[in-house]
């Protein structure tokens, strides 16, 4: 049973709001907040900033650390350090195969063809008296002036490759050998360092292991005296080789 001063006590003070009133008054006030903070329907609409992004803070213990991302073009094609490397490695390989093959195309290409193989001329201030022969380097051969007693009249181009093993054979001024025609002494002849084959002032053979005489080479003789010896052009050396001989 409540007496009057306990109802005294419940009865809030003038002034102080009731338990319905201290819930709707805050809603009351929020309400009139948010009409005034909302747009007014006749006031100019004001530009909406965008909200600012708030700096990332750097890193503890060290300056921030700029990463850069490459850039690159859509359909640009990828390629590994692994396919470099393969590149260089098969390009320096082709490199050196094609520098191979070139030296040895450098090796066997014909060259000199106007020397041994070809065409040697001999101008006619070096061509030989009667009786005397001239080595020609160039043509590997023997220029031979032949007289009657040496089976010409004429010139000969000798090959100086002996038939027997391919020596070369050299003139032997002071070397003396019978000769088969005459059964006398004879002082000069082909003589084969080799072998010993030798042979006359014609390239006919009259000692030694050689099969045939020396080989001889097709010559002409020019106008103003001038011969030519085509090397590339040789007939097997026979007992004929005095006949081959060409007259000036
Ligand atoms: S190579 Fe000349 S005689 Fe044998």
């Amino acid at each position: 049973m409540m007496t009057e001063q306990d109802k005294t006590d419940e009865t809030p003070e003038e002034g102080a709001a009731t338990e319905g009133e201290t819930k709707e008054q805050p809603a009351a006030e929020a309400t009139d907040a948010a009409n005034a903070d909302a747009p007014k329907a006749d006031a100019p609409k004001a530009a909406v900033k965008p909200a600012k992004k708030e700096k990332e803070p750097a890193p503890p213990g060290g300056p921030e650390t700029a990463v850069v991302a490459r850039k690159m073009a859509p359909g640009t094609p990828v390629v590994s350090r692994r396919r470099i490397l393969q590149i260089g490695v098969w390009g320096g390989i082709g490199a050196a195969v094609a520098a191979m093959g070139a030296s040895f195309l450098d090796f066997v290409y014909p060259r000199n063809v106007a020397g041994f193989g070809g065409t040697v001329s001999v101008a006619s201030a070096a061509v030989p008296s009667p009786g005397q022969k001239v080595q020609i380097p160039a043509g590997r051969f023997w220029l031979v002036n032949l007289t009657e007693e040496q089976g010409g009249p004429g010139l000969l181009a000798l090959w100086w490759k002996c038939p027997h093993l391919g020596c070369t054979v050299p003139w032997k001024p002071n070397f003396v050998w019978p000769d088969p025609a005459t059964g006398a002494n004879k002082k000069g002849w082909f003589r084969c360092p080799c072998h010993g084959s030798t042979y006359t002032d014609a390239g006919v053979r009259v000692f030694g292991p050689a099969p045939r005489p020396l080989d001889t080479m097709d010559l002409t003789v020019g106008a103003d005296g001038r011969v030519t010896v085509d090397t590339g052009s040789v007939t097997p050396g026979a007992p004929d080789n005095p006949d081959r001989a060409v007259r000036i």
